[in-house]
């Protein structure tokens, strides 16, 4: 029994039925590139006509420079850019659906809103940073929702250091001063719908902090900021964080990234209990394959397509 297997067959003694992946809506272009993308008016208002709230701090709109993100291996090159948006929206239909569409157990069953997605991996270097960034820009793609993506990997701010927004305050000191106004640390981004939060300012104590009361307190400040937005928290390895069960328990979705081929079993296994039951948990099945002479092959499931996707013979 493959890796994938055992983690779904896990899923589906812990009682969770992950959804269907919907079929990918018509996206021509195929591009993670929104055609829609620009720069952020200057009053902070990115869509024309909803019910959103989110603003930030508009005169500090972060530019998105795709190349110098796909230079740093943190988006597919061009060749790949088109199957992997094809990968991502069979990801993120069944996180939408869960999120918006009434497939979350009621408030009063639940211990986080299904609008909270932590995505997390068993050990580092499995593609976590990739996923959540490819994940948060196929998020910010639709047109009625909009995408918080979090850096919450104290160790490895890497989302920060990529985006250019590492000495701009963020997580850690929405956690060091509960005075802070969280919304006034979210920056926008020339990509409509996308906002980022930095990983703010350097603390000894980042992981007591995320697993604080104080971070239950900012997810559901970012959350309650826009009834129509996804958190997205980019986070360290779940088996290298002392409190990564808590952290996990603030979420109410869990995409947790296996690096095919490399990840351990056990690790995954042991990574799933962690995490627990309380959240919704998905698995992306991440090829990360360097070697393009192989073809680069990104493979994504989610849920019941983790088996289909994941068949590459690699387990
Ligand atoms: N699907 C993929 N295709 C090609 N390269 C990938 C893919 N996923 C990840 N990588 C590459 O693998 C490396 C590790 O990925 P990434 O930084 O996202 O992992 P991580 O889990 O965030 O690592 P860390 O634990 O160090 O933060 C990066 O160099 C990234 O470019
Ligand atoms: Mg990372």
């Amino acid at each position: 029994m493959s890796i994938v297997e055992r983690a779904l067959k896990r899923l589906q003694q812990s009682g969770q039925q992950p959804a269907q992946a919907a079929p990918p809506p018509a996206d021509p272009s195929g591009r993670a590139i929104p055609a829609k993308a620009k720069v952020a008016p200057s009053h902070g208002v990115l869509r024309d006509s909803s019910t959103r709230r989110l603003a930030g701090d508009a005169a500090k709109t972060v530019h998105i420079d795709f190349d110098a993100l796909r230079r740093s291996g943190l988006l597919p090159p061009e060749h790949q850019q088109r199957e992997l948006a094809h990968q991502y929206r069979t990801l993120k239909r069944p996180i939408l659906k869960f999120a918006f569409d009434g497939d979350a157990p009621p408030a009063e069953a639940r211990t986080a809103s299904p609008r909270t997605l932590m995505v997390t991996s068993a050990l580092p270097g499995e593609g976590k940073t990739f996923t959540a960034l490819n994940l948060a820009l196929s998020l910010a793609l639709e047109k009625d929702h909009s995408v918080i993506l979090m850096d919450g990997d104290a160790p490895k701010p890497h989302v920060s250091h990529v985006l250019g927004v590492s000495s701009e305050p963020g997580l850690l000191d929405l956690l060091t001063e509960p005075a802070r106004d969280v919304e006034s640390l979210l920056l926008p981004t020339d990509v409509r719908g996308l906002y980022v939060l930095p990983v703010g300012r350097r603390s000894e104590s980042a992981t007591e902090l995320l697993a604080s009361a104080r971070m239950r307190q900012v997810v559901s400040a970012l959350e309650g900021l826009d009834e129509n937005c996804i958190v997205l928290l980019d986070s360290p390895p779940i088996l290298l964080t002392s409190e990564a069960q808590v952290l996990a328990s603030l979420f109410g979705q869990v995409v947790m990234v296996v690096r095919a081929g490399v990840t351990p079993q056990q690790a995954v296994t042991d990574a799933l209990g962690i995490i627990g039951e309380g959240p919704r948990v998905g698995l992306v099945l991440n090829q990360a394959l360097h070697d393009n002479s192989v073809g680069g092959y990104y493979g994504y499931g989610y849920g019941d397509d983790f088996t289909g996707a994941g068949q590459t013979g690699q387990q």
